[in-house]
């Protein structure tokens, strides 16, 4: 395998932010990655596994080595009269997966649609929206250890999945390279239609008995409404999570603000919607240098052309420090910062 030296990170990333990488390794294959990981090779301080760079943000160059996984392959691995489990290699790209199961009348993963990124990446921040997280349909997860090179499966149980986290980007960060995913998917079931406008696009379209490409072609719409297409305008998806906080603090903030969004948790706790919160501090649209806040999700912020990841940082400190003063509430960046 060829390590490339100052390789330019900028096609790599969709929030088109000008970088390079001190080293770089095209990943094609699992044995080829063990056999790098098992050698000799100059192991810097700083690792980063790249899948389709569509949660990370560039402050300036990247120092160590970047190992770009772009394995490839679905192979199914089972198959009963209710459903099938498939193993997907990491390098492929996540919405060709949902088009995969959607063209086949797979059930599980419609709701995810047009989600940016690669499959290794959707167990690591366990990517989710319209009411559904891919960890519901994730079986298990195939790593490679870095230390050691060692193939290594986790069960979902053991992969620790929370909100927009899990145990690959708490205790295995660093340390566990994800090379593929097992989905289980159903060949019948319920549609999750109940979140945002999803179930009114459907009325509008005349679809009564839905299937999952039908879901799947109305959330796309919505999403392609709302959200700015990366191969035109750089950006990283929610840049920030939506903050969860304790219901007594939710009450009183509800009580000054009334429009408040608030989703009550099943563990006591209430999600709060953090595009609400900045587009209240007048920030949709707001420019800084090249750097912006989309027009239509406040949660988005964009490349308005040429940005630097200085310059997006710049304007991300801007707005936690601008809502916090208004909300007293805390924003915390979603997207991986380096
Ligand atoms: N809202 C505003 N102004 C805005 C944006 C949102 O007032 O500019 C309010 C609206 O009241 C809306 C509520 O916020 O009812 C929620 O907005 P939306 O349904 O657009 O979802 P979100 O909370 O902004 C989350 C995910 C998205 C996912 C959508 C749809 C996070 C951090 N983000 O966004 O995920 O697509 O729900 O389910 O959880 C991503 O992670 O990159 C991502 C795009």
């Amino acid at each position: 395998m060829q390590i490339e030296t100052s390789k330019s990170l900028q096609p790599f990333n969709t929030f088109g932010i000008r970088a390079t990488a001190a080293y770089y390794v095209a990943i094609e294959d699992v044995p080829a990655l063990q056999l790098f990981l098992k050698s000799d090779y100059p192991e810097p301080d700083n690792m980063l596994v790249l899948g389709g760079g569509s949660n990370l943000l560039f402050t300036g160059d990247f120092d160590g080595l970047v190992l770009h996984m772009l394995n490839k392959g679905i192979e199914i691995i089972s198959e009963d009269e209710n459903g099938i489990e498939v193993r997907v290699q990491a390098g492929e790209v996540w919405d060709d997966f949902v088009t995969w199961c959607t063209e086949r009348n797979l059930y599980g993963v419609e709701n995810l649609v047009a989600i940016p990124g690669s499959v290794g990446a959707a167990p690591v921040q366990n990517i989710g929206a319209y009411g559904a997280e891919v960890k519901d349909v994730i079986a298990s997860v195939d790593t490679v250890t870095i230390e050691d090179g060692d193939l290594r499966t986790l069960t979902a149980a053991a992969c620790g999945f929370g909100y927009r986290s899990s145990i690959f980007k708490r205790e295995l960060r660093g340390r566990a390279i994800i090379t593929s995913v097992v989905f289980r998917l159903q060949k019948s079931g319920v549609l999750n239609t109940g979140y945002g406008d999803v179930q009114k696009m459907l009325s509008e379209r005349g679809i009564t008995d839905p299937r999952p490409a039908d879901i799947a072609a109305v959330i796309r719409s919505i999403r392609s409404a709302k959200l700015p297409d990366p191969a035109i305008t750089g950006n990283a998806g929610s840049f920030f999570k939506n903050p969860v906080i304790g219901e007594v603090e939710a009450k009183a903030l509800r009580a000054s603000h009334p429009g408040l969004p608030c989703w009550p948790q099943p563990d006591g706790t209430v999600k709060l919607a953090a595009g609400w919160l900045i587009e209240q501090c007048r920030l949709k649209g707001f420019r800084m240098g090249n750097a912006a806040v989309h027009d239509r999700q406040a949660l988005v912020l964009v490349n308005a052309g040429g940005a630097t990841g200085y310059e997006v940082m710049a304007l991300a400190n801007h707005i936690i420090k601008t809502v916090w003063l208004q909300f007293g509430i805390r924003l915390e960046p979603e997207v991986n910062i380096l």
